[in-house]
């Protein structure tokens, strides 16, 4: 496939060493390697290797979902893609999927929702703060994304404009104060999905979910072990972010039984 003004290319050096960058006519990108002319991209297959004018080595690729989270810049904690994966999956994200996210935070995982709900769903993205949604509506403008994504100013525990959405997302310090919001606005058998990182928000949610009639609960943890990728030498690698949050994942049930309401 070749490379056309306005694509994403993501550029590596190295393993580690990868910028993501859009191709404009007549610029060119700085690297601690010398810069790269966007011109010279453009027509060049992805997967083919240049060289710069300080015969410095770099790699064409097309941006993967996951070099979209590493292009994000930080105003608060984000969501990585092991746990971004995982929800997505859960909560069902697919082209067409229409879903709520609260909050907004840096917009890391509302650029992974929109990638993925693209060209006919929405994402409704909720943030209390100005400052982090002005760095997220950066990051979505940056990644070509901003289109599928609507950001609102809001304290969430006021409630939510949309009705009938596939999946609710939370990622808030008490996300138990906006179970019944979410419950309005999921579509029966809607999928709400809470990130914590301590087991005493875990449990809170847990109750919350329960008398707000959420059913097929699950809480887990995703965990990813790395391994070093050099031959010869392949084992765990020594150093590995240990823990990140956890996930409540449950579903909007219509209906209780007599048995489930005492
Ligand atoms: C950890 S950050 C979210 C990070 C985001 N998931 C990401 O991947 O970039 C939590 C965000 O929730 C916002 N927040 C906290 N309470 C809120 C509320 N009641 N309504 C809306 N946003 C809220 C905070 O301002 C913060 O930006």
């Amino acid at each position: 496939m070749k490379i056309k003004k306005g694509d994403f290319v993501l550029i590596s050096s190295s393993t580690t060493k990868k910028w993501m960058v859009k191709v404009e006519v007549d610029k060119e990108f700085h690297t601690h390697k010398g810069s790269i002319k966007f011109n010279d991209l453009i027509g060049r297959e992805f997967g083919e290797r240049i060289e710069n004018n300080k015969g410095a080595i770099f790699y064409l690729w097309k941006p993967l979902p996951c070099d979209y989270s590493g292009a994000i810049a930080h105003s608060t904690q984000i969501i990585y893609q092991t746990d971004i994966a995982q929800i997505i999956f859960v909560a069902g994200v697919c082209s067409g999927t229409r879903v709520i996210e609260a909050g907004t935070g840096s917009g890391s995982l509302t650029a992974a929702l929109a990638r993925y709900v693209k060209p006919d769903g929405k994402v409704f993205s909720y943030e209390i703060n100005e400052k982090h949604q002005w760095t997220a509506k950066k990051n979505l403008d940056k990644l070509g994304l901003a289109d599928v994504v609507e950001l609102k100013l809001r304290d969430v525990s006021e409630g939510f404009d949309e009705f009938d959405v596939d999946a609710v997302i939370l990622d808030l310090p008490n996300p138990w104060d906006v179970i019944s919001a979410a419950r309005k606005s999921l579509m029966g058998g809607g999928v709400l999905v809470v990130f914590v990182p301590t087991f005493i928000q875990v449990e809170k949610t847990i109750v919350k979910m329960v008398e707000e009639n959420f059913l097929q609960i699950e809480a887990f943890e995703v965990i990813r072990r790395d391994l070093t990728t050099k031959i010869g030498a392949i084992r765990p690698v020594t150093r590995i972010v240990n823990f990140t949050a956890f996930l409540v994942v449950a579903r909007k049930g219509l209906h209780r039984s007599k048995e489930e309401q005492k």
